[in-house]
């Protein structure tokens, strides 16, 4: 007998799910904690009558097969990304086939999701808006890097509040990408509404802005989701439940079951936000070879991140290298079959906007001598639920003094500034998203 599901009576698979150790907060003795849960993961797999590599080897013959989809479309010179018109989504008249490939793939590029001329200006705005209050002469430097030289312009702008952030956070435009973005989940299931697909929270976050003839080493491949977290909590162990209790096959990753509650472990790398994709908006032109953004597009490679660790070619104390307070890496050495499918971004127009899947993994290349800016301003798709209503009270209280929102290093720099984005100028989407009315 399996688990089918929420809601599911007692069966073999929640008896053994209810016997999983969790630590609701970071565990101070790390190698302890992972020895124990890899044990208990592994005996609950096996509970099942399936061994963990036979568990694994479902999952990476799905992953398999997606990456030689994602091989022959690079061999025919295809775009391995999808590509949907605003003016599609808008209409509701998106072609079944880009759905699907939006599904199979993960992520997404929005063409003409603004206005070209609109993001443009937007662009000029915030540059207009930090030099009025003389951001780049109070600059203390990057805060959470060590090595930053204090007084350097930075590419990442800790600056969260300009009118141009909040005007399109709020804009019909967004709300309607957003809704039809967290239209590809499972948002209800079991009699549990796990999130509101038709509101946003609004999650604030930084710009870049990184000049013509930048020099960037880029980031390598990580994911965001979580770290140890993502084995030892309780709600985590149930939103990976098909992974762990011999029912692999009907692993989801587009089920928000168990997801949108849940704690997370402290860390400076931490998004309090459930996001159904992560993404940003482009505020200049950028070509597809200039230190863009690069993701492997296989929703499923969650499920392999997860379970690879339990296999016994690794310590069992290690995680994979997964631990506290850095991001979750995918590594050439335990990844090479997920690492082989990272693909970039197509050119992309300002006023178009970048998704992807929360839990995919993504890498920004590195460039030499850049042409043009790469000028973008993160905006994610993170719907009402437990979670973001919690960490919008913090939201609030951030807009309305001009400070950091929680998540971020408390740099505050907008607190004194005049003219930043005021409550008298939210509509309903804003008032909403900050749990206003
Ligand atoms: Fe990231």
């Amino acid at each position: 007998m399996t688990s089918t599901g929420p809601g599911t009576a007692i069966s073999a698979g929640a008896a053994a799910q209810r016997e999983l150790p969790h630590w609701e907060s970071a565990p101070d003795d790390r190698p302890a904690a992972i020895r124990e849960i890899k044990a208990a993961l592994r005996a609950r797999i096996e509970a099942s009558g399936r061994s963990v590599a036979e568990v694994f080897g479902v999952i990476e013959a799905r992953v398999r097969a997606r990456a030689e989809e994602v091989a022959g479309d690079k061999a025919r010179g295809g775009t391995v990304w999808p590509v949907i018109d605003y003016a599609d989504i808008e209409a509701g008249t998106v072609p079944a086939e880009d759905l699907a490939k939006l599904r199979r793939r993960g992520c997404l590029v929005v063409r003409g999701h603004f206005g070209h001329e609109q993001a443009l200006a937007w662009d000029q705005e915030i540059l207009d808006y930090v030099e009025r209050n003389r951001f780049f002469d109070t600059y203390r430097g990057p805060a959470d890097d060590f090595f930053g030289s204090v007084g350097s312009r930075p590419e990442i702008y800790p600056i969260y509040w300009s009118p141009p952030q909040m005007q399109a956070r709020q804009s019909d435009r967004m709300a309607r990408v957003q809704a039809f973005l967290n239209a590809q989940w499972i948002s209800e299931s079991g009699g549990v509404q796990w999130f509101d697909p038709a509101r946003d929270s609004l999650y604030p976050d930084r710009i870049r802005r990184r000049p013509e003839g930048a020099n960037s080493g880029g980031l390598g491949p990580h994911l965001d989701p979580g770290t140890l977290d993502l084995w030892m909590t309780q709600a985590y162990q149930r939103a990976f439940r098909h992974l762990f209790d011999g029912t692999v096959e009907q692993y989801n990753p587009w089920d928000a079951a168990h997801r949108t509650a849940g704690p997370q472990y402290d860390g400076t790398t931490m998004c309090s936000a459930f996001r159904t994709f992560q993404g940003w908006t482009a505020l200049s032109d950028m070509a597809h070879d200039q230190g863009v953004l690069h993701t492997v597009p296989i929703p499923e490679a969650m499920g392999y991140l997860m379970l690879r660790p339990l296999l016994d070619d690794v310590a069992d104390d290690d995680m994979c290298g997964v631990t506290v307070n850095q991001v979750f890496p995918a590594s050439a050495s335990w990844h090479p079959l997920l690492l082989e499918a990272l693909s970039g971004i197509p050119d992309v127009k300002a006023g178009d906007s970048v998704w992807w899947h929360c839990d995919m993994i993504h890498s920004v290349a590195p460039v030499t001598d850049q042409r043009g800016w790469g000028n973008v301003m993160y905006i994610p798709a993170a719907p009402w639920c437990p979670r973001n209503e919690r960490y919008a009270a913090s939201v609030r209280e951030a807009f309305l003094t001009g400070s950091s929102p929680a998540d971020f290093p408390p740099e505050h720099y907008e607190r004194s500034w005049p003219d930043r984005f005021g409550v008298d100028q939210l509509n309903q989407t804003g008032r909403s998203g900050l749990g206003l009315s």
